[in-house]
């Protein structure tokens, strides 16, 4: 065929179309769904970076308003005070050691909450000893009292269900307090250690100890911060910010 310009060529016309053609760059744009197991592993992800969240944020939470507003752990919580994993990192009977408990001595577990302390504490003094407990919750001081009575250490002492600012103790007549996870908990914590310099007797006692989960735990520095406004003088500290241990004496 010809036209104005010549003779048209026709060359190779749909033979070359028709060849398979390997496209493989077309080939990975197709999105491929993706199998049932990754869309699990993605929902799981997902499931456990929402709750890691929201754990984290109740954390936060509970540990601002303990600062910002001091308050007993719940009796209802009561279960945390015992749970695997304090008792990993919390030796009662080590605790109790590094205070210079001793036979005999006349001792004060002032915060008892289920009695975990208290008990050990009874077991130590012996029976010519004494253990007093103190909590504000009248649930705590029952269970401190049933771990008591089954621990067959119910002679050793006795249980009050009072708040720190006043116990009913006479003057002079601890040998050792103990505070563990407890001042952080009590809004005038001055108040509360005034009273404990009333009842420890001159030259005896007081150990506090304090715990990184505790909502509201208190740093070293303020514990003894407060404790030398009370008049107490330190006796030494052990263990890490984790959880550590502070020994004062009563002049
Ligand atoms: C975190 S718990 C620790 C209990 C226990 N010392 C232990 O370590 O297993 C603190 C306890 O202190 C008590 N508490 C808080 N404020 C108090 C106050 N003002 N007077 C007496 N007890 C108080 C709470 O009721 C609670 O049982």
């Amino acid at each position: 065929m010809a036209t104005e310009n010549g003779p048209v060529m026709v060359a190779e016309p749909v033979v070359a179309l028709e060849r398979p053609v390997a496209l493989p760059v077309q080939t990975a744009l197709v999105p491929r769904s993706p199998s049932v197991v990754a869309r699990i592993g993605d929902g799981l992800a997902k499931g456990l970076l929402l709750s890691t969240g929201a754990a984290v944020g109740a954390q936060i939470a509970m540990r601002v308003d303990a600062q910002l507003n001091p308050h007993p752990l719940p009796h209802q919580m009561a279960a945390l005070l015992e749970s695997p994993v304090r008792l990993a990192y919390r030796n009662v009977g080590d605790a109790l050691g590094l205070y210079g408990i001793e036979a005999g001595m006349t001792t004060l577990d002032l915060g008892c909450g289920t009695g975990l302390f208290t008990e050990e504490l009874g077991r130590m003094v012996g029976p010519t000893g004494i253990v007093y407990g103190a909590d504000i919750q009248s649930a705590m001081v029952e269970a401190t009292r049933k771990r008591m009575v089954a621990a067959g250490l119910a002679d050793r002492g006795a249980l009050h269900h009072t708040g720190a600012y006043s116990l009913p103790l006479d003057d002079g007549c601890i040998d050792v307090a103990i505070l563990i996870a407890t001042l952080g908990e009590i809004p005038d914590r001055l108040h509360a250690l005034l009273e404990l310099q009333r009842v420890i007797r001159p030259g005896g006692r007081l150990a506090i100890s304090e715990e990184m989960p505790h909502p509201s735990y208190m740093a070293g520095r303020s514990v003894r911060r407060f404790a030398a406004e009370a008049g107490f003088v330190f006796a030494g500290k052990t263990g890490n910010p984790f959880c550590y241990h502070m020994v004062f004496t009563r002049p």
